[in-house]
């Protein structure tokens, strides 16, 4: 199955400088928030240990239960901080839907962010469930511990499709073409015989990939990912000298040979794409069976999360604490 986007473009001197600064200020943008997540989440880890390892009946009698249960200070206000992320987090698919929103930023940049939060959200709930789930609140956690679960499996069939920078999905045809090229590339290469390349290109036959359950080819495709980095290495052993094979930790690390790492760095690009081509449209069929799956529970999820906020409101439990 193939799928259709725009031919590749040329991008002019001056556009390349606007897209490197626009990627510079995305990469900088999405590390500040890391560090920032990163260090709340580290500050909450080592602030609260001492009560959160506490037992049940002794939290009351810590002098930080006022300050970190559910609906206590600091509690309460990273509860409110978790809807703030999941509003930005729900960002990403309502930009599918509201084209306004759509024509800021490229989707890729978007879901960069999707995903950071996607991550550091369930973990500042879990700090503000203080460690406790049940009941109506418990099972909307655990909803979204596996929505969040979920997503890490859809990143990474969504990376096997392989697209343009602005996310538009590649056809077969671009695909072909771009790895005869590295073909040719790979074949003017003096460090490596073919059949030593054999074992990282090799991949299965469209046959044997349609004769596989979804799970088996799923499985087979995160083995061969894994795999790549040892082959890699093992030929990096076969190309460097004694001091370099120790310098590059066998090599499993770049060697100072700008050549080498040249023909590797395409020898790695082509062994992934040709299992993409391989597995394309599996791939494809697969991520449309996510999507499926992920949005009715990622919809249940914020009903719950809807539920559980409008009970605690009728408790009154934000209106005495937060001042
Ligand atoms: C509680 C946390 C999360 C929630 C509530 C959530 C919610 C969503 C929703 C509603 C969609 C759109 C689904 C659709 O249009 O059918 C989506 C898409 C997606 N999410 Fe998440 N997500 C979460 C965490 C994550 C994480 C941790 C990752 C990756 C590690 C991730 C990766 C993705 C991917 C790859 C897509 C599809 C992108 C696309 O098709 O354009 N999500 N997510």
């Amino acid at each position: 199955m193939a799928t259709l986007s725009a031919a590749p473009v040329k991008v002019a001197p001056k556009a390349q400088v606007r897209v490197s600064r626009g990627e510079a200020l995305h990469l900088t943008l999405l590390s500040l928030a890391a560090c920032a997540a990163l260090g709340l989440l580290l500050y909450l880890a080592l602030h609260g240990y001492s009560y959160y390892s506490l037992g049940r009946e002794d939290r009351p009698l810590s002098p930080l239960h006022a300050q970190l249960r559910s609906s206590g200070v600091v509690g309460l206000r990273l509860g409110f901080l978790s809807v703030g992320l999941f509003g930005l987090l729900f960002l990403y698919p309502l930009r599918k839907r509201w084209k306004w929103l759509s024509r800021i930023g490229s989707t890729r940049r978007w879901l960069n962010f999707h995903v950071l939060l996607g991550i550091t959200t369930p973990l500042v709930v879990t700090f503000h469930t203080s460690f406790r789930m049940h009941g109506l609140a418990g099972l909307a956690y655990w909803t979204m511990v596996a929505v969040a679960l979920s997503g890490f499996v859809g990143r990474y069939v969504y990376a096997k499709i392989p697209r343009t920078r602005g996310a538009a999905e590649l056809s077969m045809q671009e695909l072909q073409e771009e790895a005869e090229t590295l073909t040719a590339k790979l074949r003017e290469q003096p460090f490596f015989r073919e059949e030593d390349l054999a074992p990282l290109l090799c991949v299965p036959s469209a046959h044997q990939i349609r004769r596989m359950s979804p799970l088996a080819g799923l499985w087979l495709m995160l083995r061969l990912d894994l795999a790549r980095p040892l082959l890699v290495s093992r030929l990096r052993r076969r190309a460097l000298g004694g001091t370099q094979r120790i310098a590059t930790l066998g090599g499993l690390l770049a060697s100072h040979d700008s050549g080498l790492e040249s023909v590797v760095s395409t020898l790695r690009r082509q062994s992934r794409l040709r299992l993409s081509i391989a597995f394309l449209e599996r791939t494809e069929r697969l991520f449309h069976l996510w999507h499926v799956i992920h949005r009715p529970f990622s919809i249940s999820f914020v009903f719950l999360i809807a539920v559980h906020i409008a009970v605690a409101m009728s408790m009154g439990v934000w209106s005495w604490r937060i001042h």
